[in-house]
Order: structure tokens, then C-alpha cells, then sequence
């Protein structure tokens, strides 16, 4: 128990840094921009590619962070995601403590590193474990949702309007907090709750969620999923199967929406909601999946009922490429900018981030980089922990390789990969088994990108499939051309020319800036432009004859 004397000090303490950021001269407000079809998140009023990592969920503590820093600076990321819990910044009613929020910003500015905070409110992966515990102690006025037997499960429910005005309260003055401490735009968006939905039942039957679940279904929500026209119907009569399902998310999205509307309404940063996933291919009925949330089947209806957020973004955890660029894919929509905020970070995935950057992704984090040694360290990682790392802490080397790889090509060139996609003149591909060879269209000229090629021979896929690659248009039969494990070649789209390389300049970039180290020629390019795992980027410049 804090005596009221330690409370005052730390009062003061907030109110003396919140005047001193006062004096800080403001940057421009973070934003997600939409041009000719193609999102970018302008930071510093320019394109920026989140290159993110999120902690583990125990780690938005002050005494956790020196095991945060170390792993984001050894990954090269720019952007720590990280969560702020309700349980913390609310501890008695109405009482805000923001010295969690201040120290964590604090300490990103000293890392130059941006932040992405997660608030953990009513909905934690479906339950409500972070609200503050004299919520969780009152479970008559903060009610959880009733399952088909009658009984409470655990999960929040979508209906309880005593929670969510709490939550409306504790989020709105989180944000109003954030305005006034961080003029510098420390912190570039905010995710609003966490996986938000229902494991189990698939909705509420409470008798009050009942009554609504026979009304009709709201004119807006209808012709968002595409039923339009006619008299009133209710839920059953317009979703048949996904009649649940599509009112647990309507629920669910109305109660968030109007969290988000409020901390938008005093400060307008970009939000978004993340999704756990339901299979996406063969797409199991409703309740083999966490209901609720903003799975792909009822994308629309988050949009209708959300519109303060600015993303609903997919958590990714698969394995299987077909499965994983189905779901960029389905994300990846004319109303929707494709964010990745969670996947897995190891070897097997991480060169589907360059797939996401080929549809615009905004951002992409892989989950639980830091060193807190909390369960998804695999067990029998390498423990010797990289420079700068905590003495004696587990680094999982091997859980990390595959970022550190990604992110120690593509975090010096971050600002030119954000303009040239948002400017449509960048795609960017990662090798599937099976398909040795990929082509992208550029203009007059077709890029191949092939995998596992001998020196003058085809490619016939690297043994383990982790090759990527990214291509750029920079001027007129230039190209940037970067990736790892792969090779790129461009012959022109006429049929009666053939290309030649009038120069191949090999470089790195350096803080935004391409450093010359030689010309490429001979062996190094007539089988065309071969990448390994080295960080490196080519400037080429292409002609016929
Ligand atoms: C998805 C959740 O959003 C994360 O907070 C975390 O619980 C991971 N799953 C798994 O550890």
C-alpha cells in the first residue's frame, strides 16, 4: 500500500515531466494515409515501416525493462511493442497511475526506439485477466459473458455497460496522458485491447443478449456483409450458421468501438484491434475458433461497428506458407492496411515478411523478443546472450536469428522501402517449396526471382525454403534489388531485346543512405544477381540490345 505521501510525490513527479514535455516543440501526429489504393503510416510526416518486436506479456513492467532494451537494439528493431495493463494504471477506482507508462516512454526515447502500446483492458485473448482487481471482485457488476448451460465462462461480457464505461474512462485517460507526455510522438500507434472475442461459447445468451440476438440485425450491418434491401430480419434469419458468430463480433466490436472512439476523441493517434486467427482455408464452424474477434469472416462488420479503429490486424501463427499469405492476403483489403502485430519470429516464418512487404504491410513483430525468459524461449536455446545482452539471461539466438537477419538489411533502408511502396514502385517476394522460380512486372521489364540456382543452371529451390527477395523501381531502368538466399535476373518484356547490366553497384545502406563498396561484374553477375546471407543491396542499372 502506497502511503498518501508517496502518491503526492509521485503526482508531482508526473505533473513537473508532463510541464517539462510541455516545453518539448511538438512533432506531427502519427497517421495512416491512403493514396491511389496503397496505405502508408506517416511518423515524422513520412512513410515509416514498423520494424517491430513485441515483449513477452509480463514484460510493461520498469523492473522487466533492462531485459526489453538490449533484445531490440541486438534485433535492430524500431519499434518496441510492448503492454500497458489496466490491472497496473488503474488500481483504485478512478485512481491513474502513470509512472509505468512515463518510465517505458522514458526509456524508448533514450533507446531511439518507437513504441507501439498494447492496452490490455476488458478483453485479454478473450478473457477479462487485466482488469484491475476490484473489477475482478465484483463479478455481479462487471459480469462476464453466460455460456449456452447458463453459466459464467471466462470471458467479459460484450453487454456489460458498467465495464465499458470504466474502460471508456481508464482508455480515454490513458490517451489524454500520452497527448500531453509525448509531444515527440514516442509512441506511433495503439492497439485497443488484445485479441478481443470469446474462446468456447461462440456468444453471449445471457436473457438480455438473448432479446438482442432475436431484434433485428442493424441496417448497417446488413449491407456490410452484403444483405441489403427487405423488411428487418433478425440475426438467424440473415446469417443462418454464422448468425453467432456475426453477433458476438458485432457485440464485441460495438463495446471496442466506442473504447476507441473516446481515446481517439482526445487524441488521434492510429489504432487498431488484432485478431486470433480462424483457419482460414477450410474455415471450421463457429466455436472452433475465438469468437467475436476480427477474424476474416466478419471484417465488415468491425468496420461498421468500430470505426474509430484504423486496422484490424491479423496475429499470425502459422507455419504453412499457403496458410500464412492467405491470411496477408485476406487482411491486405482496399479498407484495411495490412499490420502485422504478432507472428512467430523463427527461421521457418520470417521470410514471409518480406510476402507482407510486397502487399504494402505497414508493420510487422514478431512476439515474445525479449529476454525475460518467459515460456515461448524454446527450451535448450543458446545461452550465451549477444553483446550488450544481460549478463546471465537466456538469449535465444536461435529464436531471434531469423529478425535480426530481416531487420539488419531492411532497418537501414526503412524510410526508402516505406516511399517506394506507398509510391507503388516496390514489390517484394519469399520462396514457397515447390516454386523455384517467381516473376514480378515492372513497366518494360520482368524480374525472375529464383531459388537454390547453381552458377550458370536453374534454380531448383534451396533445400530448406527461406529465400526472399525485394526489387524497387528508382528511376528509368533502375532498380534497387536486396534479399537473402535467392537470384534476381530482368529481361525486358519485348521479345526481340535482351538485357544487359550497364552497371551493378553493390552496397549498404547506411542510416537511410546507400554506401558504395564496388561495382559488381564477371562471375558476380552474368548468372545474374545472387544474394546469401549477407546484408547487401544492389543498385542496377538496366539496357537492351
Ligand atoms: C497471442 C496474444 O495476443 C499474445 O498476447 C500472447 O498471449 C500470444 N498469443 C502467445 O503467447
Amino acid at each position: 500500500m502506497r502511503t498518501i505521501s508517496a502518491v503526492l510525490a509521485a503526482f508531482a513527479a508526473v505533473s513537473a515531466a508532463v510541464a517539462q514535455q510541455a516545453q518539448i516543440k511538438e512533432r506531427p501526429l502519427p497517421r495512416l494515409v491512403k493514396k491511389d489504393g496503397r496505405f502508408a503510416l506517416f511518423v515524422d510526416d513520412a512513410p515509416y515501416l514498423m520494424l517491430g518486436a513485441q515483449a513477452h506479456n509480463s514484460s510493461g513492467w520498469p523492473a522487466m525493462l533492462p531485459k526489453v532494451w538490449p533484445a531490440i537494439e541486438h534485433l535492430r528493431a524500431n519499434t518496441l511493442e510492448i503492454p500497458i495493463y489496466w490491472e497496473q494504471f488503474e488500481p483504485k477506482p478512478g485512481q491513474f497511475d502513470y509512472s509505468v507508462i512515463d518510465t517505458i516512454i522514458s526509456q524508448a526515447r533514450e533507446h531511439r526506439v518507437r513504441l507501439d502500446l498494447l492496452w490490455f483492458g476488458t478483453w485479454k485473448n478473450g478473457s477479462q485477466h487485466y482488469m484491475p482487481e476490484w473489477m475482478k471482485a465484483d463479478p455481479a457488476r462487471y459480469f462476464h459473458l453466460i455460456d449456452k448451460n447458463g453459466r459464467p465462462a471466462d470471458s467479459p461480457s460484450p453487454f456489460c455497460t458498467a465495464a465499458q464505461e470504466l474502460d471508456v474512462r481508464a482508455f480515454t485517460a490513458f490517451m489524454r496522458h500520452l497527448k500531453a507526455f509525448d509531444p515527440q510522438r514516442t509512441v506511433i500507434i495503439v492497439q485497443v485491447e488484445n485479441e478481443p472475442g470469446t474462446w468456447g461459447p461462440v456468444r453471449d445468451y445471457s436473457p438480455a443478449a438473448q432479446r438482442l440476438f432475436e431484434a433485428p440485425v442493424p441496417a448497417d450491418v446488413l449491407k456490410a456483409m452484403g444483405k441489403q434491401g427487405g423488411a428487418p430480419v433478425s440475426w438467424q434469419e440473415a446469417f443462418g450458421v454464422e448468425a453467432e458468430v456475426n453477433f458476438h463480433a458485432w457485440a464485441v466490436a460495438t463495446y471496442v468501438g466506442k473504447v476507441a472512439a473516446a481515446g481517439k476523441a482526445v487524441y488521434p493517434l492510429p489504432l487498431y484491434a488484432n485478431a486470433a486467427l480462424r483457419d482460414r482455408i477450410k474455415p471450421g464452424a463457429p466455436g472452433s475458433y475465438e469468437s467475436g474477434g476480427p477474424t476474416d469472416n466478419v471484417i465488415p462488420i468491425w468496420k461498421v461497428a468500430a470505426p474509430a479503429l484504423d486496422i484490424v490486424a491479423p496475429d499470425i501463427y502459422l507455419n504453412e506458407p499457403a496458410q500464412y499469405l492467405k491470411v496477408l492476403e485476406l487482411y491486405h483489403r482496399d479498407d484495411n492496411a495490412l499490420f502485422i502485430p504478432e507472428t512467430s519470429g523463427g527461421a521457418a516464418v520470417s521470410r514471409f515478411f518480406f510476402s507482407a512487404l510486397g502487399l504494402q504491410a505497414i508493420g510487422f513483430a514478431p512476439f515474445g523478443l525479449d529476454y525475460s525468459g518467459a515460456p515461448a524461449v524454446p527450451a535448450g536455446a543458446a545461452t550465451a546472450p549477444p553483446a550488450g545482452g544481460p549478463a546471465g539471461a537466456s538469449a535465444p539466438q536461435d529464436q531471434f536469428a531469423a529478425t535480426v537477419q530481416n531487420y539488419a538489411l531492411i532497418a537501414p533502408m526503412m524510410r526508402d522501402i516505406a516511399r517506394l511502396n506507398f509510391e507503388g514502385k516496390f514489390q517484394a517476394v519469399a520462396e514457397e517449396a515447390g516454386k523455384p522460380a517467381q516473376t514480378l512486372q515492372f513497366g518494360q521489364w520482368i524480374a525472375t526471382v529464383s531459388y537454390g540456382a547453381s552458377r550458370g543452371g536453374r534454380g531448383a529451390g534451396n533445400p530448406v525454403p527461406t529465400g526472399r527477395a525485394l526489387i524497387a523501381h528508382i528511376g528509368e531502368n533502375k532498380f534497387l534489388v536486396a534479399g537473402y538466399s535467392s537470384r534476381v535476373d530482368f529481361r525486358p518484356a519485348a521479345a526481340d531485346q535482351r538485357r544487359q547490366f550497364m552497371r551493378v553497384d553493390e552496397g549498404m545502406y547506411e542510416d537511410g543512405v546507400f554506401k558504395f563498396i564496388r561495382i559488381l561484374n564477371g562471375d558476380e553477375t552474368d548468372y545474374g544477381l545472387n544474394f546469401r546471407s549477407e546484408p547487401v543491396a544492389l543498385r542496377v542499372s538496366l539496357g537492351v540490345y
